[in-house]
């Protein structure tokens, strides 16, 4: 497929918009320090916090997964069965799981991922969400694919 451009010109900070791309959602999030802070803090609990065994491009920074550190793009599908996981940036999402800082929630089984998109230990998810190839035409246009 032809590769898709973007304008991430209108997402607010803390916020995602969703691009669509190869017919998959692709989730593309503007995180803020506190975001950024939090991956580190719970870098001990994902499975792969390197995403050593995840797809993605080898330009992207291992830890934060992006280009830009604010900036976080994934294929929006659960790496369990594909489900569309949803955007739950609230710290407070106590009901979630007292330890979890935010991020994606799989509704069809329960996989939790930070706002990196890695996977917590012991989901039924095996892999972090995958980074599509992409790059910055400018600022406020990427090109997916
Ligand atoms: Fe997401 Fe099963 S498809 S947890």
């Amino acid at each position: 497929g032809a590769p898709v451009r973007v304008n991430i010109s209108k997402i607010e900070p803390g916020q995602q918009m969703v691009a669509e791309w190869r017919g998959q959602p692709v989730f593309i999030v503007r995180r803020t320090d506190e975001v950024l802070g939090n991956l580190e803090k719970v870098a001990g609990q994902v499975a792969d916090p390197e995403s050593k065994a995840s797809e993605q491009p080898a330009y992207v920074d291992p830890k934060n997964r992006s280009i830009k550190p604010e900036l976080l793009v994934v294929v929006g599908l659960c790496t369990h069965l594909g489900c569309a996981p949803s955007f739950r940036p609230e710290v407070a999402a106590a009901d979630l799981g007292a330890d979890w800082l935010g991020g994606y929630f799989c509704p069809c089984h329960g996989s939790k991922y930070d706002m990196a998109g890695r996977v917590y230990k012991s989901q039924p998810a095996p892999l972090n969400l995958p980074v599509p190839p992409h790059s910055y035409e400018t600022d406020n246009v990427i090109i997916i694919g």
